[in-house]
């Protein structure tokens, strides 16, 4: 197998990405970084926007981001790929810190669905935002750890016999508690958990109001495989989609298309989406109804526009694991390094419909990348995404695509690195073709 250089680079920097955003807000901040960079403005949605036509453009919703090209022609249809920031794992409660048998430990709630066994023994840290008092009100700090702080020892076989047979379970409540040290000064855990953080944000303790904290794991990611043909990192599920969004709203933002093209990276994903910045709220209608009210657009171009438009949801593919057949429906194996999946569900778990499947299928041959479909075993629940929520608040065709990944929700997920560089090429055709394609 030969990689290319420029396939390797993509990957390579797909690593990168994900070793910045060990949290949602982290995310949005490298993406914001990223489109600055590229000449992409800021928008405040509390402002009057202004956008003119080839406007390029973000903003950010608490762990959500949108950035879009206003595109040359109003009149035409809109393309949004979709794809989601947060990733399943376990968040510091308001009130972390206790002290048991000499030990003080950290309090966590589980975030979505993690593989929980496999945070255990891992060289975790915390990050996520820190609101701290300035003046009369409050700032807010990004705030990362770079140091092992934290760790969920798992129990020694020797206390636990059955661990091979019956599988590696925590009690949420009682068993979840990450170990931060000895408690050896007398200062309650509280307290001394509430310096740590002040000290990483550069505040006294008494400034420290509230925080959103992850744990993440300090390993960065990693090639593997005879050829390094492999990935395995955190947050692959969903950053690799993110990456691949940006990466390909970047690569069409020099050609002035006339077709509007946009970015949606939504928080909240891993809880259902039910939130202010969740994709099942109003950001990407609202955003779609200021860039038509920016263009001096009525409601009925607005609908007129919809109609013309599509919706791509990334998110990752369960890849084919040859160790365990019975849990994959036998016609629709896709395997890692095979490109792009379009994911399909007759009950609309997945968004895609035989019309939309198509138009995918014709970006990835402009890209000249592979495509596989994969539907879930028809006696297994099938895990939903963000696709059927956007597409039925915005009413536009859509579709639901991913990469090939494995291990789905663990720590450390794995995936492909020819996969990457197919997604990236596809959204990008899809960003440059969609205006040409037939609905
Ligand atoms: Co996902």
């Amino acid at each position: 197998m030969n990689i290319a250089a420029t396939v390797r680079a993509q990957a390579q920097d797909l690593l990168h990405f994900i070793d910045a955003g060990p949290s949602p807000w982290h995310v949005v901040h490298e993406c914001a970084e990223r489109l600055a960079a590229a000449g992409f403005k800021r928008l405040d949605e509390g402002e009057r926007w202004r956008l003119p036509p080839g406007s390029r453009c973000y903003l950010t919703r608490g762990g959500s981001l949108v950035a879009f090209i206003t595109g040359g022609n109003a009149d035409q249809g809109l393309t949004l790929i979709g794809a989601h920031t947060d990733s399943p794992g376990l968040r510091v409660k308001p009130r972390a810190a206790d002290e048991s048998g000499g030990l003080w430990r950290v309090g966590v709630e589980v975030y979505g669905s993690p593989i929980l066994a496999t945070f255990a023994d891992r060289d975790l840290t915390l990050a996520g935002r820190v609101n701290v008092r300035s003046g009369q009100g409050f700032a807010s700090h990004l705030v990362r750890f770079a140091q092992p702080l934290l760790r969920l020892p798992n129990l020694a076989i020797h206390m636990n016999r059955e661990v091979n047979e019956v599988g590696l379970k925590f009690n949420r409540q009682s068993e979840l508690p990450l170990l931060l040290g000895l408690a050896d000064d007398g200062a309650s855990g509280e307290r001394r958990f509430r310096q740590l953080i002040a000290e990483q944000c550069g505040v006294a303790p008494e400034d420290l109001l509230t925080w959103d904290l992850a744990a993440a794991d300090t390993q960065a990611g990693s090639f593997w495989g005879p050829n390094s043909e492999f990935i395995a990192s955190s947050r692959l599920d969903n950053l690799a989609s993110c990456h691949a969004a940006l990466c390909a709203l970047l690569a069409v933002s020099a050609d002035a298309p006339a077709r509007a093209a946009l970015i949606a990276l939504f928080d909240h994903e891993e809880v259902g989406s039910e939130s202010a910045v969740g994709a099942g709220g109003s950001l990407a209608a609202d955003v779609i109804a200021r860039l038509a009210a920016s263009a001096g657009q009525d409601a009925e171009d607005q609908r007129r526009r919809l109609a013309r438009s599509f919706f791509i949801s990334a998110d990752m593919a369960h890849a084919w694991h040859p160790n365990f057949p019975a849990a994959y429906e036998p016609g629709h194996h896709v395997l890692v390094n095979g490109g792009p999946v379009i994911k399909s569900n007759a009950n609309q778990r997945y968004s895609t419909t035989a019309d939309s499947a198509a138009r995918f299928m014709g970006f990835c041959a402009a890209a000249s990348v592979p495509c596989q479909h994969y539907a879930h075993r028809a006696d297994l629940g099938c895990g939903s995404t963000i696709g059927p929520l956007v597409a039925a608040r915005l009413g536009v065709a859509s579709v639901d695509v991913g990469s090939p990944l494995w291990a789905m929700h663990s720590i450390r997920e794995s995936a492909g690195v020819l996969d990457h560089a197919a997604m990236i090429a596809a959204l990008t055709a899809a960003l440059r073709r969609a205006s040409a394609a037939a609905m």
